[in-house]
């Protein structure tokens, strides 16, 4: 079990990025429901139930219950009292490996001001200072080069390509596999 505690972050734009809480729900199924088609060509397809507080309180409990037992950390970025945006490290997995691997998104309204770059450069000091990690790892779809700049400018270096990995927006998608080692 490993607790960490993240004090808020300013990581520009006026966005702040802190631990998800349990009193998140509500702000977390209205982001989702603004964001439903920005976000659906690079998500999993998700129930009805995903885009309501009771959902979102569900989904919640578990992330902190991961969080507690050392297997993630939950991030959320926050502007004006809403949540715009999430960034996740997940599957930590202790051992010969000391990894976990990296997820995230913004809010449509947020786009292309850097905010996601100086937050994963964020989680990825968390990684390694709080949770004391050797690597952490991402991956895109193809198409994806916003993404795929986000990683790049922090560091990520491309170290190859799944075909059919995710189920994203449906379907079984090739990714390109990104990591990220921590102590250079
Ligand atoms: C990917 C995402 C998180 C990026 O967040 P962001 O805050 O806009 O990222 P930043 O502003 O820090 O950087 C984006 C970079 O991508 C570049 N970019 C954006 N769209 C691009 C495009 N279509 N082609 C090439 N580069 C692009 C921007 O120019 C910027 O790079 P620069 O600062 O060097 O110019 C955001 O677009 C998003 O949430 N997308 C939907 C969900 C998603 O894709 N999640 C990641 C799944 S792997």
């Amino acid at each position: 079990m490993v607790e960490v505690v993240v004090p808020p972050l300013r990581v520009g734009a006026g966005v702040v990025l802190r631990m998800l809480r349990a009193d998140d729900a509500g702000r977390l199924a209205d982001a989702y429901l603004h964001n439903r088609e920005h976000l659906a060509h690079w998500d999993p397809v998700r129930p009805a139930s995903f885009f309501t507080e009771p959902g979102q309180a569900t989904e919640i409990d578990g992330a902190l219950q991961a969080c507690l037992a050392g297997l993630m950390l939950p991030l959320v970025l926050e502007s004006d009292g809403e949540i715009v945006g999430r960034v996740t490290l997940t599957g930590i997995v202790r051992g010969a490996l000391q990894g976990a691997s990296l997820g995230y998104w913004i809010d449509a309204r947020f786009v292309g001001r850097g905010v996601m770059s100086a937050a994963v450069a964020e989680a990825i000091r968390l990684a390694r200072e709080e949770l004391a990690l050797h690597r952490v790892e991402a991956s895109t779809l193809p198409e994806n080069a916003a993404s795929q700049a986000v990683l790049l400018r922090n560091g990520f270096e491309r170290i190859g390509y799944a075909p059919h990995y995710l189920k994203i927006a449906g379907r079984w998608q090739d990714h390109v596999l990104y990591q990220r080692i921590l102590h250079d």
